[in-house]
């Protein structure tokens, strides 16, 4: 029998509006659902195994999959390169084939987009991107969850990003396309996306406003985005410290945004760097509920990857 190619979660473009939007849906619903503790009713995933590829530290990706997985009823693997035979020269594409004939599905973080890539064209179960150097798109996921939690339906509203170009701010250009929302990016000249990124991406139908003024980009913003200054394989030699110190996001740049405008950051923080303690502890930080999202996104997008609805 010909088998189906599996659902892959690589990038938001991958998909249609519709089926993130579902995958939405069902994170929310079993969100609701859950009472933490308690054995949860929902258990599609009893039987299965979730292989998780982690060659970069992670915290929330890491414990939000393992926990997800375990409570739709599933197992988990933790893996690092190094202590598989990856780390000696094993190819990534038959490490790929060899790990679909055990588990039903491969999370990985690895920087190299184009190893995530091939890791997905090898492995005949869903392969899931846990970060690479150019996207988080299960960041985002969890993001877009969190901005309609506090403030509602986020199509036809605008966002601001303050920072510098990296993986969390490209899946934000995705998301843009996907859920219909208009993102005002703020990066130093030297940091800034790509010409053809935002080109591909506005063609996919993203609202992309882009500057160097942070001041202008959180102008009547319902939420202002930042993200660390020092991405994991970026090499500091203070450079982006000095070039990123006015997109710190502070009470001054707060207050340009909508009065009601929360903050939004994927963590770890730097505080003092990229955000001050005034705004990421105070009442219109989301990102406690953001990080807990990571969490009830994940296993929307493990029930999607794997066919499963609620
Ligand atoms: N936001 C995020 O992906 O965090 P970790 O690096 O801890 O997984
Ligand atoms: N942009 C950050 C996100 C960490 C979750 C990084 O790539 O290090």
């Amino acid at each position: 029998a010909v088998q189906a190619a599996p659902r892959h979660f690589l990038g938001l473009l991958d998909l249609s509006a519709g089926e993130l939007r579902r995958i939405l849906d069902t994170s929310e619903r079993i969100k609701r659902a859950r009472r933490k503790g308690a054995v949860q009713e929902w258990r599609p995933l009893a039987g299965k195994t979730l292989a998780m590829i982690f060659d970069r530290p992670s915290t929330r990706t890491r414990v939000s999959f393992d926990v997800g997985m375990r409570e739709l009823g599933g197992e988990t693997i933790m893996l690092t390169g190094a202590e598989m035979q990856l780390g000696r020269g094993e190819t990534i594409a038959d490490t790929a084939r060899v790990l679909s004939r055990y588990v039903e599905a491969i999370v990985a973080r690895i920087l190299s987009q184009d190893e995530m890539l091939e890791m997905a064209a090898h492995a005949t179960v869903p392969v899931i991107n846990g970060l690479t150097k150019q996207s988080h798109p299960c960041q985002v996921m969890a993001d877009i969850l969190t901005f309609e939690e506090w403030r509602g339906p986020i199509r036809g509203r605008k966002v601001a990003w303050s920072g510098d170009y990296n993986n969390v701010l490209s899946s934000w250009i995705d998301a843009s396309a996907r859920f219909d929302f208009t993102l005002d990016i703020a990066c130093p000249p030297d940091l800034q996306p790509p010409a053809e990124r935002l080109a591909a991406a506005r063609v996919a139908g993203a609202r992309i406003r882009l500057g160097d003024d942070p001041q202008a980009a959180v102008a009547d913003a319902a939420a202002v985005i930042s993200d660390c200054w020092v991405s994991m394989g970026d090499e500091d030699e203070g450079r982006r410290h000095n070039l990123l110190a006015p997109y710190q996001v502070n009470a001054g740049l707060m207050a340009g945004a909508a009065p009601d405008a929360i903050f939004m950051h994927c963590l770890p923080a730097h505080r003092g760097e990229e955000v001050t303690d005034e705004v990421i502890d105070g009442p219109r930080s989301a990102v406690w509920d953001e990080a807990e999202n990571r969490l009830h996104a994940q296993k929307g997008v493990l029930a999607w990857c794997l066919g499963v609805e609620p």
